[in-house]
């Protein structure tokens, strides 16, 4: 909780400002703004958040210098190796790892949900076939409200719960049936007897013609990469769900609106980018003039995959997705991949490159993910949703959090307004 002990002096001109700050279990001190505009006569300005907390938060916590990423207070490593997905979601939703019990009825609650009301299908239908998968998340999930108005109403907690459990558990069934349209292929439903990557692995790549079975390696994989993706406290989508929210929108409608804000190359969309990116690069000899270009101010291309707000150090993700994009080439006999070459390559030359470290320009999590996705036959447009569908259950955790907040308040930032002063309208005869 915040204590407001300590105090940061503000001079404006002739005017001093007291602000009280707050000392957070982790991370730097806080100096509370809330009341410099009616005592100071002044807004702060930070385009991009660079030096601003927009909300108090008990989920995850980011160490950008030292490289951690704790969930709830446990580490990523150690959930990425013995936990796995829907545990963390229970994590992530309840604030601490369940008993056996609570897991049991946890995955019981969430399997039982997964289908989807039959008449979506006439949603999925009404797109154009070569439709992007993420455009198809965006409307079917914002239409989900239309679908389950029961669990729409964010004054009642029990609704709160229904819609969060509805959403982690139907959206490997969106991801999965927007892939399906996308290659015309008949919707597979989900199989309640397999877990949650399993089951996401089958509805993809199921058809009825003959019976698929779950490679519980690729499975595995697939369970880590929900697991790395889960949540990244105030990211922008994390913040646009909470901006959505703060107005009182229903959950589906909120979700939809981070499922939109992730979809950017600079966010989710990166991973997507970034394959594209080591695709087009191609040979290993080719890579000097991709980072030449990465260094060049006056060309925008910027090496995907590479770079992060927060992490200065390394992003603790990449580590462990680039050991799980060994296990899985290997499985695979693909070790030698080309493009796995290239992004090794690429890794080594600018790790020692004196303008990535300057710029403490590391691999982040979208740099290996997207190899073990192609590996395991997901097309690059199936990369973000599948981040999408990881990230559900952190914006929906963070979105319950707002809500339970006293102190929530609408967003509404201010601006440094630089445009015309007042002036009079002209007549158009006279302009
Ligand atoms: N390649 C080349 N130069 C870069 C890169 C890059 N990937 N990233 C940053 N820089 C340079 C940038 O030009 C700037 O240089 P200067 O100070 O000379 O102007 C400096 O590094 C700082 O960059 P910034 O854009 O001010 O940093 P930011 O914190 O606003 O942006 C970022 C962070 C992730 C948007 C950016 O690093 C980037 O565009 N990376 C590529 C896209 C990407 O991989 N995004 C995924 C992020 S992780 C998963 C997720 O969040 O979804």
């Amino acid at each position: 909780m915040l204590d407001n002990q300590m105090k940061a002096t503000l001079q404006i001109r002739d005017k001093t400002v007291e602000l009280p700050m707050h000392s957070p279990t982790l991370g730097p001190d806080v100096i509370d703004i809330r009341k410099l505009y009616a005592e100071g006569d002044v807004f702060t300005y930070d385009p991009g958040f660079t030096s601003t907390a927009s909300c108090e938060s008990t989920i995850t916590y980011i160490d950008g210098d030292e490289g951690v990423l704790l969930y709830r207070g446990f580490s990523i490593d150690e959930l990425a190796e013995k936990s796995h997905f829907l545990e963390v979601c229970y994590l992530l939703l309840y604030g601490d790892l369940p008993t056996a019990e609570q897991l049991e009825d946890f995955e019981t609650r969430v399997t039982r949900h997964t289908m989807l009301h039959e008449q979506m299908q006439n949603f999925f239908r009404g797109f154009r076939r070569d439709a992007h998968p993420m455009a198809i998340m965006v409307g079917i999930v914002g239409a989900m409200s239309a679908f389950y108005p029961d669990s729409t109403d964010i004054a009642d907690p029990w609704q709160r719960e229904v819609a969060a459990i509805r959403m982690i558990a139907k959206m490997p069934t969106i991801a999965a049936w927007a892939y399906k349209y996308s290659v015309g292929q008949p919707f597979v439903y989900p199989r309640n007897d397999l877990d949650y990557s399993s089951n996401f692995l089958r509805m993809c790549f199921a058809v009825p013609a003959e019976d698929y079975e779950v490679n519980p390696i690729l499975s595995r994989a697939m369970d880590r990469i929900m697991t790395l993706h889960a949540d990244h406290e105030q990211n922008a989508s994390t913040s646009t769900v909470r901006l959505a929210g703060s107005s009182g929108a229903n959950p589906f409608a909120c979700i939809s609106a981070g499922i939109a804000c992730l979809w950017g190359p600079a966010h989710g969309g990166a991973n997507q980018a970034c394959l594209e990116m080591l695709r087009e690069i191609g040979t290993v000899d080719r890579i000097p003039e991709y980072i030449k270009r990465a260094k060049d101010k006056d060309d925008p291309f910027r090496l995907m995959g590479f770079g992060h707000r927060v992490y200065k150090n390394f992003d603790p993700r990449a580590k462990v997705m680039a050991q799980s994009a060994d296990e899985v080439l290997g499985l695979l006999g693909i070790e030698n991949n080309e493009t796995l070459q290239v992004a090794k390559e690429l890794e080594r030359i600018a790790l020692e490159d004196e303008y990535f470290v300057s710029k403490k320009l590391y691999p982040n999590v979208d740099f290996y993910s997207g190899i073990i996705l192609e590996a395991m036959g997901f097309p690059t447009s199936m990369f973000t949703p599948i981040f999408a569908l990881s990230r559900t259950v952190g914006w929906i955790s963070q979105w319950k959090e707002m809500i339970a907040d006293p102190s929530q308040k609408i967003g509404r930032p201010r601006q440094l307004y630089v445009g015309p002063a007042r002036r009079d309208y002209v007549e158009v005869e006279n302009r």
